[in-house]
């Protein structure tokens, strides 16, 4: 009996040995030498091989949406590759449809160039580009949340859509020996196109997060690309109902701006969820808000409002206070971010009182 599993011990580290060896030459010794990678079949683009498509791209100044920095996370970094990727990888299928592996839909940050690509991006892609900004302030909104503000170096603008969202570079720093790339919603005044704007939350160990709380200062550099994402008010009148908490409320802080610079005069009830009273934030801003866009409510909801502090308004979850207020849904629209479980569990509460499925538009940030 020893000696079957010391036979199978044997066996399962010369495979893993043989994996690493593996891992290692792709890494270190082998070399792809230099690839094309026609786009479009238009642009022709000279790589050096060996790298993930994702990094080729973005070195060449062309941006593909990234949610996760490469991580093969998210699966929002997708682009048709018509000849040149090889396999589908097992880390791609479960964000890829059927259709989608039929007409060559690949996860960028997965397909590594080894030799000559052919690749479709959407033309709007091209609009994407870097910007050297200045961090000009940093504002604490909670315990950890922090609201920054960066300006944009050389009297360049930026132009996005209200709820759209852009990705920081995060350098390397003590604790973290690579730059990385994190997404962030905006959350400033799209009519303010000199700057971005940015509510962050810091995650515990996180790489971006900590770099943000723990090394950034006001007057320092930073690099940032965008803008991405198709999260947007929709262009009909429909009542809208938005639901965030936490640093999910960045973009409907811009899309509130939006409303007030045009003069929307559309339903908006916007919920924000916190766990407990110091969760809460922007609560003058909302209000200003509030005086400005003449159907627009903020609704704060307290998860846990300790007894004795005086909290009068909503309490429980913010799901419970939308289903309080609203017995009918049908006629409505949903604007769902924050984290994936927050949203799987409104958008469950939406449907269920009738809202349909394609009307509610969502950003998860994960
Ligand atoms: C479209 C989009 C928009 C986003 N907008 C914002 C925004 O406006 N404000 C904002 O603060 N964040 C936003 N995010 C999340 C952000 O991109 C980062 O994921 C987050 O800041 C964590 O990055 P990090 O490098 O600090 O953590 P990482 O080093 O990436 O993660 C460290 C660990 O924490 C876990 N983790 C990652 N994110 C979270 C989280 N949010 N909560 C709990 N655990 C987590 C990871 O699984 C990992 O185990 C958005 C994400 C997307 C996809
Ligand atoms: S960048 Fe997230 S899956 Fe590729």
């Amino acid at each position: 009996m020893i000696d079957f599993f010391v036979t199978i011990l044997i066996i399962s580290s010369i495979g893993a040995g043989l994996a690493l060896v593996l891992v290692l030459c792709e890494k270190y010794v082998v070399n792809y030498g230099p690839c094309k990678v026609t786009v479009n079949d238009e642009k022709e683009l000279d790589v050096e091989g060996g790298n993930p498509l994702l990094t080729v791209l973005r070195d060449e100044k062309i941006f593909i949406p990234s949610a996760c920095g490469g991580r093969g996370t998210c699966g929002v970094c997708k682009c048709t590759v018509k000849t040149g990727a090889g396999p589908v990888l097992p880390t791609e299928t479960p964000f890829l449809t059927k259709q989608e592996l039929a007409d060559n839909v690949r996860l960028t940050c997965q397909v590594k160039v080894r030799n000559d690509l052919s690749i479709e991006i959407p033309e709007e892609l091209f609009n994407v580009r870097e910007y050297e900004t200045t961090c000009t302030k940093i504002e604490e909104l909670t315990y950890d949340m922090r609201r920054f503000r960066f300006e944009i170096k050389g009297g360049e603008m930026i132009k996005f859509v209200a709820g759209q969202f852009v990705q920081l570079v995060c350098p390397p720093y003590k604790g973290s020996s690579e730059e990385v790339f994190r997404a962030y919603s905006v959350a400033s005044d799209p009519a303010d196109d000199g700057c971005i704007e940015l509510i962050i939350r810091r995650v515990p160990n996180g790489i971006c997060t900590t770099w943000c709380f723990d090394h950034l200062k006001e007057g320092d550099d930073v690099r940032l690309n965008g803008p991405y994402g198709d999260f947007r008010m929709s262009e009909s009148e429909a009542p809208m109902v938005f639901v965030a908490g936490g640093s999910g409320m960045a973009p409907f802080v811009s899309i509130l701006h939006h409303m007030r610079n045009t003069n929307s005069t559309r339903e908006a009830k916007y919920f924000f969820g916190g766990n407990s009273i110091k969760d809460l934030c922007l609560a003058e801003q909302m209000a200003e808000f509030e005086s400005a866009v003449p159907n627009f409510t903020f609704i704060p909801v307290v998860a846990n409002p300790d007894a004795g502090n005086g909290w009068s308004g909503e309490a429980g979850l913010v799901t419970e206070a939308v289903q309080r207020q609203y017995p009918d849904m049908s006629g409505h629209e949903g604007y769902l971010c924050g984290s994936p479980g927050m949203i799987d569990a409104a958008a469950k509460v939406f449907t269920g009182l009738g809202m349909p499925e394609d009307k509610i538009y969502y950003d998860k940030f994960a």
